[in-house]
């Protein structure tokens, strides 16, 4: 069922469990991402990013995301836009029936940032769209925004994780739904150059200046060794890469305010090593279901390991329930077929 993000969070806040946003761009990414969700009942956000738009033109995404409605109506299903950077996007994405945007200010002026936070939140309102935004700076690479190195990024995190009073300001003047924040955790598959430690304590400060406010977690890919040593073993080279460990976003979703935790590259190293293997294994293969089909069963393997790591299945019926209690409905723009 589709729906925006806020019967999620409002189970999530206080439930002990944290909502995957798993990252979409063709459809057998997108087929094996519901069939964990299915398999394991539990709620999830579909995020596309302004690469994917136009890597494999919305249009033909949407289709692919009505097809899941409508195949999987147990499964509550948010449609979001991953790191808008600008109110002309997410104007777009309102219009293309996403339920959910983020308006990615955090690289301007913090009052440039609330500025471009609070358009965005007043258009998306209007239309019955929930606005994510983001205060602080993480590490690594993301659109085409380069961050900072692994080792300049960890060895300086304190002066880039978001300031509580900041947030709470930002949090009052910008009406958001919820706060992307930088509490340690970066973008790809290079983050770190020592094991890393979230900065718990400043989740804490951050939940007391906007106490109910969800939070996110972007760049929570863990980089499993294993996936990696599979790649650099069927001919890849991904020397140092290294992730956060997965035993902290467990901590983060289950006792903190963390209610939703973006995912891309984990599946990305799902699929890669699959098809790796695949051409490893038989180099004369090439029929594009012989390894893409395998590939799909990867990436829903890595999304159900997610999901229990989240704590978020067998969430979904309370999702739905919650929805439809508190007499949300559809917005208005909404009239197509999967809304179901
Ligand atoms: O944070 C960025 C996401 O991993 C999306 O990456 O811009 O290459 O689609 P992309
Ligand atoms: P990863 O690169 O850690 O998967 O993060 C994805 C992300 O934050 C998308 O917005
Ligand atoms: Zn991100």
């Amino acid at each position: 069922m589709l729906m925006t993000t806020k019967p999620m969070f409002d189970l999530a806040y206080e439930g002990g469990f944290g909502v995957g946003a798993f990252n979409v761009n063709n459809m057998e990414i997108t087929q094996g991402i519901m069939e964990a969700c299915s398999a394991e009942q539990s709620p999830c956000i579909l995020q596309i990013s302004k690469g994917a738009r136009s890597y494999a033109n919305i249009r033909f995404l949407r289709k692919i995301i009505d097809a899941c409605v409508e195949e999987y109506p147990d499964v509550p299903i948010a449609i979001h836009c991953d790191h808008g950077d600008t109110v002309e996007l997410i104007r777009q994405c309102i219009d293309d029936g996403y339920t959910s945007v983020m308006i990615d200010g955090s690289h301007h002026e913090y009052e440039e940032n609330v500025r471009l936070t609070k358009e965005a939140v007043d258009i998306a309102h209007e239309a019955g769209v929930v606005v994510e935004a983001e205060l602080g700076m993480l590490g690594g690479i993301e659109e085409d925004v380069v961050g900072l190195d692994a080792a300049e990024y960890q060895a300086n995190i304190e002066k880039f994780l978001t300031d509580p009073e900041e947030a709470k300001d930002f949090y009052a003047r910008t009406g958001i739904d919820s706060l992307a924040v930088a509490i340690g955790t970066s973008h790809g598959a290079f983050k770190f150059v020592h094991e890393p430690k979230l900065a718990f304590d400043r989740i804490e400060a951050i939940m007391k200046t906007c106490p109910g406010l969800p939070l996110v977690m972007h760049g929570s890919s863990s980089v499993p060794k294993e996936f990696i040593d599979l790649i650099n073993s069927y001919g890849g080279n991904m020397p140092n890469a290294m992730g956060v460990p997965e035993d902290q976003i467990a901590m983060a979703v289950r006792s903190y305010g963390v209610c939703k935790v973006n995912i891309d590259t984990d599946l990305r190293l799902a699929l890669t090593a699959k098809i790796r293997e695949v051409f490893a294994k038989d180099p004369k293969e090439f029929d594009p279901r012989k390894y893409l089909g395998p590939g799909r069963e990867a990436i829903r393997e890595m999304v159900v390991r997610k999901l229990q790591m989240l704590n978020s299945a067998g969430k979904a019926d309370a999702v739905i329930a919650h929805w439809k209690k508190e007499g949300e409905t559809m917005p208005a723009w909404y009239s197509g077929a999967a809304a179901v």
